[in-house]
């Protein structure tokens, strides 16, 4: 049975009860309008710990001024119920002023800024200020729930990398747990944004992981220059793309790399009409 709550203090009481009964629990922090994606993540949380608290908030301050805010999905009876058949105890579905107060103001509040070189490239450059918002809220639900393990997917590699480095740099006792990335069968990187997509729109956002797997396909037969993989990668995304970019990431120093080799991440986002999504492989 999945308990729906939606104030901090009630959390924190639960939360009490359990940590003093010796309780491991799990966090998966969500923006709702859950699919496969985040059923994965909250059925491993499941596996792992004795409860699960999955938070669904449509975090504010992470979202630019000229981004989707308020047309996100936000779908949170099915959300819960797809909590409960992957087995979570609870759905944390907080306000926005519960969890920033009245009228917050993004210039007077503490924020959790990652570090500049993390932030300033793939989705940080051009989403300004994304990733203060995302390592602030994530930070909120750390204290809130106090879980012993959060889980993060793939799909966001950039986050999943910087929410990684904060709670090392900042001594969070939380153990990060990354999960794979959930597909459609035909490839497409499941997302909650593919609602925005038109039957048509669907079929052009194919070519995203196709470019992706056709770079796995050349380094595998022992193309490992960035430039001549970029380059076949262009050839196989659809023409009416906006391509934002397709990067090469060493994985382990989150740098630009120009020779892949094991461990690169491989990172794309584009516009699908007026719908941005990303999708990553790591060699
Ligand atoms: P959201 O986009 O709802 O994603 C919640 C979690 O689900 C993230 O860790 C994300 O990487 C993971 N996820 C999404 N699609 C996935 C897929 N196809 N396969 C595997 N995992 C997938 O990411 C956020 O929300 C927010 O930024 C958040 C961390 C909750 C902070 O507000």
């Amino acid at each position: 049975m999945t308990t729906t709550i939606h104030t901090i203090n009630e959390l924190q009481t639960q939360i009490k009860t359990w940590k003093n009964s010796g309780f491991v629990i799990g966090l998966v922090p969500t923006m709702g309008a859950l699919h496969k994606g985040h059923a994965s993540l909250i059925k491993k949380s499941a596996e792992t710990c004795d409860k699960t608290v999955v938070s669904v908030f449509v975090n504010p301050t992470q979202f630019g001024a000229n981004e989707d805010f308020s047309k996100y999905p936000r779908t949170l009876d099915k959300d819960i119920q797809l909590a409960e058949e992957n087995n979570a105890d609870i759905v944390f579905a907080p306000s926005s002023e519960e969890m920033y107060g009245k009228n917050y103001n993004k210039d007077f509040m503490t924020l959790v800024c990652p570090p500049y070189d993390l932030v300033n490239q793939l989705c940080g450059k051009t989403r300004i200020g994304h990733f203060d918002g995302v390592a602030t809220v994530v930070t909120k639900l750390f204290n809130i729930a106090q879980p012993d393990y959060a889980f993060f997917g793939q799909k966001d590699a950039q986050q999943l990398y910087i929410i990684k480095k904060m709670v090392k740099d900042l001594n969070f006792p939380i153990k990060i747990i990354p999960c794979p990335i959930i597909r459609e069968s035909n490839g497409l990187a499941i997302s909650s944004r593919n609602q925005y997509l038109t039957q048509e729109e669907k079929q052009k956002a194919l070519s995203i992981s196709k470019a992706l797997f056709t770079i796995q396909k050349y380094y595998e037969q022992g193309i490992t220059d960035a430039q001549t993989l970029f380059d076949t990668a262009i050839t196989v995304l659809d023409k009416d793309l906006e391509l934002e970019y397709l990067n090469f990431i060493d994985y382990e120093t989150f740098k630009k790399t120009d020779i892949i080799k094991q461990h690169t991440l491989v990172a794309i986002c584009a516009k699908v009409g007026s719908t941005r999504l990303i999708d990553n492989i790591i060699t």
